[in-house]
């Protein structure tokens, strides 16, 4: 291999590592606008297309608000969500709520249910509670000086 190529297998496989720590929210003008006041605008790719599909056609009965929008604003959002929606089963919940996913599941296995219900946070979809950055697309386990916060939270039976 030339030394060339083989810096261009490198610079793909670091950024390869990168994409497990950020989950970017593809740009669109719309979608932070109506869907990033009450919560952060979650990235697409953590629910399936079928998931998202139901979000939208339910948006006057929102988890208990009414986030509903204008019919244009609704197919645009809806086509972009599609768009970049996760095929993966791991990203489905019946509850169509991300935090029952078993990805979600999976990545916060070690934190014990008190964490969620804690008063600066509230609820596990309070991402920003944790993940400061993740209106930058920033979504790596909160730094040590914040994990520290946590540590009361979290599960002894490491593994
Ligand atoms: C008027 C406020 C409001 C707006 C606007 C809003 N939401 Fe929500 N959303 C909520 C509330 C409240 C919850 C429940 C949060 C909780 O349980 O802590 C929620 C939860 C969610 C969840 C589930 C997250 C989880 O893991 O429980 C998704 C997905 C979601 N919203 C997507 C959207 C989309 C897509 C839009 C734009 C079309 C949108 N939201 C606009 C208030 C809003
Ligand atoms: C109570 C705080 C808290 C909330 C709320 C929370 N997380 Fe996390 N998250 C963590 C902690 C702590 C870790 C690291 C877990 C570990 O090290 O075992 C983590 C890990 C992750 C990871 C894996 C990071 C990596 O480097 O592999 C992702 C992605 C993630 N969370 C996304 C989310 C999303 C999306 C939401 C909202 C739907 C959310 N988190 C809500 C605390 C939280």
């Amino acid at each position: 291999m030339k030394p060339a190529s083989f810096a261009g297998v490198i610079l793909l496989l670091m950024s390869c590592s990168a994409l497990s720590d950020t989950l970017p929210v593809p740009t669109n003008a719309l979608y932070p606008e109506e869907c990033g006041g009450c919560h952060v605008a979650y990235p697409p790719k953590l629910l399936t297309g079928d998931n998202w599909q139901q979000i939208m056609n339910g948006l006057d009965r929102h988890f208990g608000s009414d986030a509903s929008i204008d019919a244009q604003s609704k197919q645009e959002i809806t086509a972009f969500l599609l768009r970049h929606a996760s095929s993966d089963p791991r990203h489905r919940a019946t509850s169509l709520r991300i935090h029952d996913t078993p990805w979600f599941i999976k990545k916060h296995h070690r934190l014990k249910p008190r964490a969620y219900t804690n008063a600066s946070v509230k609820s596990p979809a309070n991402c920003t509670a944790c993940h400061a950055q993740a209106e930058q697309g920033v979504w790596h386990s909160p730094p040590h000086s914040r994990m520290r916060t946590f540590m009361d939270y979290f599960t002894n039976d490491d593994d």
